[in-house]
């Protein structure tokens, strides 16, 4: 099929390729002339593991092209995606103006029957929005659908390649059709797509996203209780979690949520709560707890430290928000780095991929190592913020002798505290046992 993408951001990027993977001819449009360029050089913005091979497949078969110029780009499309930022305004309900603006000029260059897809996470009511205001402009026919993204950034392409669900919202038997056969490739393995009309879809987006986040400060509030009543908040995890209506997965404490979806979408249903006369109550409370969350984790070193963090100096590991990725859009480690600086704290911090985007942030306010041991060379206590791979066996040896004194905030549960512990560590994590081996 001949299909266009509007918007390479993260999710328009990795839908393009991933559409073109199985044989479809994809044009993405862009209204950055720079990033147009670069993605025509060969040149990919962000990191995503697994994209880069299928980015430069599909550009060297020419099932995928990049331009600025969305008549261009609209050229023999039937289908067209739309995959553009919605951020929150100062109220925190989305911003529409990005994908209105691109209806209306969709609208305009329209010629055959098309299927305009919102992928964007957007509030209840929007493709109702794009649909009126392509009419405006529009001559040919056309179907506005919601088929929202549910794709988590570091496994984005494991997620679009092999999907759970698929989710449509569409009251049209055309569309149904066509979208069965375009994502047949996708769901191979039985995973369901699953037809609803549009408000469903649209709502269904940010019903998972909250949902997760609920999950996630629910446990951090757990956590907390582990650690006034002396219990440890793994076993609780690994007791709540084999009950099959709870589910393993996103019971992991820490130093709350953060990226480019969970906090904008947690904010923008409360909101979109409000504006249809409704309190969200537990969304109000999942956002209180997670705010929580990285102000308790410095709270920690500030007790710790009683005379105050001047003069300390603070190896940092992990400034993303999460594992596998560059992005730090909400990331913890923002908040923690302003408040130890502010503290009086020197920070020395390590990532090993979003060194840059929080260079561009702190400039020299910080100092950058070259590896994970160098951060933490005459550092006074080292603070764990994402939970990178390669920061879970370190040499504790190396570790120790580096550090001035043996102590370890972790905010990400990392390490067995029995052993660290028995390795001479100060080691104080989230929900389970503070341990201080120095003085064994
Ligand atoms: C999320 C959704 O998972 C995805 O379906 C949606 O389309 C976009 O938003 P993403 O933001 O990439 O994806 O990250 P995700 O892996 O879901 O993690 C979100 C945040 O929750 C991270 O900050 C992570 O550290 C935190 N988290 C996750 C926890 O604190 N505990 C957990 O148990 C799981």
């Amino acid at each position: 099929m001949n299909i266009a993408v509007v918007g390479t951001g993260y999710v328009g990027l990795v839908t393009g390729t991933c559409l073109a993977e199985t044989g479809n001819n994809v044009t993405c449009v862009d209204i950055d002339l720079e990033k147009v360029e670069k993605l025509n050089q060969g040149i990919i913005p962000i990191y995503e593991p697994g994209l880069d091979t299928l980015f430069y497949r599909n550009v060297a078969q020419k099932r995928l092209r990049f331009t600025s110029s969305l008549e261009e780009g609209l050229k023999g499309a039937s289908i067209i995606f739309l995959a553009l930022p919605t951020p929150p305004g100062e109220d925190g309900s989305a911003d529409l103006s990005y994908v209105l603006e691109a209806a209306e000029d969709i609208g305009k260059l329209l010629k055959g029957y098309t299927i305009i897809i919102d992928k964007s996470t957007v509030p209840v009511g929007t493709a109702d929005k794009v649909q009126q205001r392509i009419s405006q402009f529009a001559t040919a026919d056309f179907d506005v659908v919601s088929n929202p993204e549910f794709l988590r950034e570091g496994v984005a392409v494991d997620d679009f390649m092999k999907p759970d669900r698929i989710v449509i919202g569409t009251s049209s038997e055309t569309v149904k059709k066509i979208l069965s056969e375009l994502y047949a490739p996708y769901v191979r393995q039985g995973n369901p797509v699953i037809f609803m009309d549009v408000r469903s879809a649209e709502l269904t987006k940010y019903a998972a996203n909250s949902f997760l986040a609920t999950k996630i400060s629910f446990m951090n509030e757990i956590a907390h209780m582990c650690e006034r009543l002396g219990a440890n908040v793994d076993m609780v995890r690994l007791g709540i979690g084999a009950d099959d209506r709870i589910g393993k997965r996103f019971l992991f404490p820490g130093i709350g949520y953060g990226g480019s979806c969970f906090p904008k979408d947690v904010k923008a249903l409360a909101r979109s709560a409000v504006e249809c006369d409704y309190e969200f109550r537990i969304l109000e409370a999942v956002m209180e707890v997670n705010a929580f969350q990285r102000e308790y984790f410095v709270s920690k070193l500030l007790r710790f430290y009683h005379n105050g963090l001047q003069g300390k100096r603070i190896a940092i590991w992990g400034l993303a928000f999460k594992p596998e990725t560059d992005d730090i859009r909400e990331a913890p480690a923002i908040y923690v780095i302003r408040e130890l600086l502010a503290q009086g704290a020197s920070l020395a911090v390590y990532d090993p991929e979003a060194m840059g985007n929080i260079k561009a942030l702190f400039g020299d306010k910080i100092s950058y190592a070259a590896d994970q041991y160098e951060a933490v060379r005459q550092a006074d206590a080292l603070a764990i913020l994402t939970e990178w791979p390669v920061f879970r066996a370190p040499d504790f040896g190396v570790l120790k002798n580096s550090l001035k004194e043996s102590v370890i905030f972790d905010g990400r549960n990392l390490y067995d505290p029995e052993k660290m512990a028995g390795l001479g560590f100060y080691y104080n994590s989230v929900g389970r046992a503070l341990t201080d081996g120095r003085k064994n």
